[in-house]
């Protein structure tokens, strides 16, 4: 596992050097992360390609997880979100980018369907966030860390940190669509990218604690390639040089 750590600013930049140089060895399936932690990354990944030395070309994305049960084209469906993100900024062709059905009648056909096309696929770089209760994508503690793709509750602190978003606690979905730990692991490289002293507790469980469910994100552990980027907020649990 590789640390790279530093200012606010660095993190966006550190984290599309990554992407390019993974597109330049070959990569052409990327998984792609929604919320926050990964806009930097996306707002780097656009200049780059609005300045021509970047493309996306050829190129096809899995999203980590979706909501269940939001309207068709809701503004805060993941599958809107990471259009306005980065897809219409940069050229990736919007019909390879791929996510679960948070509207699918059978939810549970959808993630086995889901599950499918992303091992299918093969992931070579995914981009990751972490929660403030150590989720990735939407496992929560208690997540069992060999899970694939499958509907999720959405813990409480889940809820309460997305209502930005929604405007109101009420508003945010209490289930979602996602990939499980396991399914997570298969991709060749993870980027994991955290911003910001709120993670900081979540970070250092899930680097330096044991690999247990009540921190998924431990999972990460067990891959032999991650790399992550963090502020320096954020990896203030961590011994420097690490
Ligand atoms: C989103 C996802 C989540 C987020 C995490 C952090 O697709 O899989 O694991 O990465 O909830 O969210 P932000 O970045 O908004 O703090």
């Amino acid at each position: 596992m590789l640390l790279r750590r530093g200012g606010p600013g660095e993190v966006g930049a550190a984290a599309a050097d990554l992407v390019a140089g993974a597109l330049a060895a070959g990569a052409r399936t990327l998984g792609l992360a929604t919320g926050s932690s990964p806009q930097p990354l996306y707002r780097e990944l656009a200049r780059r390609v609005a300045a021509g030395e970047l493309s996306f070309a050829g190129c096809s994305a899995y999203l980590l997880d979706e909501y269940v049960g939001l309207p068709d084209g809701h503004a805060q469906a993941y599958a809107q979100v990471i259009r306005r993100d980065l897809v219409d900024h940069v050229d990736l062709d919007p019909a390879s980018v791929h996510g679960p059905d948070g509207s699918a009648s059978d939810l549970d056909a959808e993630a086995e369907r889901y599950e499918e096309a992303v091992v299918g696929a093969g992931v070579d770089l995914q981009v990751l966030g972490i929660g403030v209760n150590g989720h990735i994508g939407f496992n929560e503690p208690g997540s069992p860390l060999d899970a694939t793709t499958r509907v999720v509750r959405l813990a409480e602190q889940t809820r309460r940190d997305n209502a930005r978003f929604f405007g109101s606690l009420d508003a945010v979905p209490e289930t979602v669509l996602t990939q499980g730990p396991a399914t997570i692991l298969r991709a060749s490289r993870l980027v994991l990218v955290v911003s910001g002293a709120r993670k900081a507790a979540a970070l250092t469980a899930a680097l330096t604690g044991p690999v247990t469910v009540d921190c998924p994100a431990s999972v990460l552990q067990r891959h032999p390639d991650v790399v992550v980027i963090a502020d320096d907020a954020a990896a203030a649990g961590l011994t420097p040089g690490r």
